[in-house]
């Protein structure tokens, strides 16, 4: 489909208040330009430029993308550093920026694994954008579902080997406010660019109803048309929620 084609969203239509991203398709933009991975991910940082004021401009309040995975530190050495570089520079470059556009950034996921330089420009892009009130941007680092609900479950147990609460009182509502997106409604749209159809260890119990679109765009040329190319999907879509239609 030619970009003139691409059906718009409508702007009074329903918007997903919460996005999740599964960035993804770096490694092959680079390879198939015969550039190193550490490009891809280079201009990947674009594309997330792009989605971000497209999520500004449509009105969805909040923002995940999945920028590392738990599985990720098992890349080379060389690429691992180079993630942390992009990331460091990210926060240098964006983070006034992201500031006056009213984005509020918070980092979540196993930071204990990161060195203490990408921990510092984590710490510093949250207390930058503290306060923003247009859209919450989760990213994503170190980060795994799986992890995220055994992290919960700890903390929840936690509170029943202290008395604080009884083993009764573990229910969803409990269960989701432990994880790191506590607090958050779930996700109501999941993009995931370059044609892969799996989950990827992502958000697991957040993601049980939210609608999926996969497009084969690989991220570095993902735009904020594709954005809204996905918002036009996620308004032709019936919700149920394991009900039946409504109609
Ligand atoms: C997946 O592509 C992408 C990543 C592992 C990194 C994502 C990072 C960015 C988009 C840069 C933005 C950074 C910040 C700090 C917001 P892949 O390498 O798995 O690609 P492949 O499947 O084609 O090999």
């Amino acid at each position: 489909m030619s970009r003139d084609a691409v059906p718009h969203y409508l702007p009074d239509g329903p918007i997903p208040r919460h996005v999740a991203v599964i960035m993804d398709g770096n490694g092959r933009w680079a390879a198939g330009r015969s550039l190193p991975r550490h490009e891809g991910h280079w201009e990947g940082m674009k594309a997330v430029r792009e989605v971000i004021e497209g999520s500004v401009e449509a009105g969805i309040e909040i923002l995940t993308l999945f920028a590392f995975s738990t599985e990720n530190w098992q890349r080379p050495e060389e690429e691992i550093r180079a993630l942390m570089t992009l990331l460091k520079i990210y926060v240098e470059k964006e983070q006034d920026e992201l500031h006056e556009k009213g984005v509020e950034v918070r980092v979540l996921g196993d930071l204990d694994r990161m060195d203490p330089e990408a921990r510092d420009a984590v710490e510093c892009i949250q207390r930058v954008t503290s306060g923003g009130d247009q859209l919450r941007l989760n990213l994503m680092i170190s980060y795994s579902g799986r992890a995220d609900i055994l992290r919960a479950t700890r903390i929840l147990a936690r509170k029943v080997a202290a008395g604080e609460i009884a083993p009764e009182e573990i229910d969803s509502k409990a269960l989701s406010g432990a994880l790191h997106t506590g607090g958050l409604p779930d996700p109501d749209l999941l993009i995931r660019t370059s044609a892969e159809f799996r989950i990827s260890n992502f958000m697991l119990w957040q993601l049980a109803y939210t609608e999926f679109h996969i497009t084969p765009c690989l991220w570095p040329d993902f735009t904020r048309e594709d954005l809204f190319h996905a918002l036009a999907e996620y308004q032709r879509r019936e919700r149920r929620f394991g009900r039946v239609s409504a109609g």
